[in-house]
């Protein structure tokens, strides 16, 4: 059996704090023995290195892990990717194909996400998860394979089961061994360590001098609520690191940066600051943040428009309300409506909608999970919208991603 030093070497998995320290006991313990696992946590928190790390400390290490992302998967096509089709099985559906679960026939299939997976679909789960039998769509053959399962997520699957989202056998079946990693905010005594880490990794690939974050910067950092979690902190010790351009990083830098999202809605000093409260609440106030930029950009569209109607000249006047804006823009907390009146009728839901996705997504960098939260959607909508939008080039599947990295 391997210990808890090898494990965190070969997993990379930082941290010493017994929070983490017990995640990864559970891993040693659990990872050889062939059965399934629930990996439970935040956004963010590492519950994909988890499966990683579980998946190298198997027998199955030299067999394929296959990642499937089951909120990103559109419902239609969720079965035939996962357990494969039969010819003519759907329009579309020209030859035999392989689903992931016959893919990984001895090795791992992850499902992340698994509280995303509709429900007739779930039943299929629970069958092979109980004995390794599936069924090609469009067949009627039983086929079998031996695949380990490990699943993901990030909801409360007790109450999925309670609304009727969630079968509750598979919850039963799933639930057996779960291993739950903390949010980071529950162990900021390793935020120093990661800090270091990713530092010193992204400056080394990126030829940049290092040298340091003074410790006040570190204190302050651990006050942060961190919703985003370590993907968070990776994302910001990186761009602290280019936005200082290597100097040793201070209090001040901290805070100027973490600023915008320690205030809400563009520094206005009446909002509420956003160190220790629930992520729920961080989430409400970047959803309003978003908004009230979007209500500035109608509002300064709708005046640019009037003006243009009015034949005066536009450029004068663009550079006039660009200046404007913090004046003219403030937020009326008192005010029943987030568009005005006379915004009406000269924007669509479908032009508010695709704004409010562009912003959103450019606001987590990209993060699409953390994007589709916080617009209170389900990932596979804004997956569903981003291509209809045409907002970025068309959805990779994450199994072939992966299985693309592997190859490197
Ligand atoms: N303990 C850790 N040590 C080192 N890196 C970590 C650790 N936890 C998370 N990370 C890093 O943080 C990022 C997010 O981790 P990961 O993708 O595993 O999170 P997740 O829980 O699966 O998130 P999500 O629910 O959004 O899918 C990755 O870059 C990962 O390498
Ligand atoms: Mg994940």
């Amino acid at each position: 059996m391997i210990d808890i030093n090898r494990l965190q070497k070969t997993s990379g998995i930082i941290g010493n704090t017994e929070a983490i320290q017990e995640v990864l006991e559970m891993i040693v313990q659990v990872g050889p023995v062939d059965i399934t696992v629930l990996i439970t946590g935040e956004s963010g928190t590492g519950k994909e290195k988890v499966a990683k790390a579980i998946h190298k400390s198997s027998k199955r290490t030299h067999e394929p892990l296959i990642i499937v992302n089951c909120g990103a998967i559109p419902e239609g096509i969720i079965e035939s990717e996962l357990f494969g089709h039969k010819k003519g099985a759907f329009t579309g559906a020209g030859d035999d194909r392989k689903g992931y679960f016959e893919a990984a026939n001895k090795g791992t299939v992850f499902l992340d996400e698994i509280g995303e997976t509709p429900l007739e679909t779930q039943v299929k789960l629970l069958r092979v998860l109980e004995n390794g039998e599936f069924i090609h769509v469009g067949d009627s053959k039983t086929l079998y394979t031996d695949v380990r399962i490990i699943a993901a997520t990030n909801k409360n699957l007790e109450s999925l089961v309670k609304k009727g989202d969630f079968r509750q056998d598979l919850y039963y079946r799933l639930k057996t061994v779960s291993i739950h990693v903390p949010a980071l905010r529950q162990r900021v005594e390793d935020l120093s360590l990661f800090v270091e880490r990713f530092a010193l990794e992204f400056t080394r690939t990126n030829d940049i001098v290092y040298r340091g974050f003074m410790p006040e910067a570190i204190r302050l950092m651990k006050q942060y609520n961190w919703p985003g979690n370590v993907r968070e902190l990776k994302n910001f010790v990186e761009s602290i690191l280019v936005l200082e351009k290597g100097e040793r990083v201070t209090s001040e830098m901290v805070e100027r940066k973490l600023r915008p999202s320690l205030d809400t809605a563009l520094q206005n000093p009446h909002l509420p600051v956003l160190v220790d409260q629930s992520p729920e609440r961080v989430e409400n106030e970047l959803i309003l943040r978003q908004l009230f930029l979007l209500r500035q950009d109608v509002e300064l569209i709708r005046k640019i428009m009037n003006e243009q109607a009015r034949g005066n000249d536009t450029l004068h006047y663009i550079n006039e309300s660009v200046q404007d804006v913090p004046v003219t823009m403030e937020i009326d907390s008192q005010a029943d409506t987030l568009i005005r009146p006379d915004a009406i009728g000269d924007m669509t839901l479908e032009d508010l909608e695709k704004e409010a996705i562009k912003r959103t997504l450019k606001f987590f960098n990209k993060n699409r999970r953390a994007a589709a939260r916080s617009l209170g959607m389900s990932e596979r909508t804004l997956y569903r919208k981003i291509n209809d939008y045409g907002l970025e080039r068309k959805i990779k599947r994450k199994y072939e991603k992966q299985s693309q990295e592997d190859k490197k």
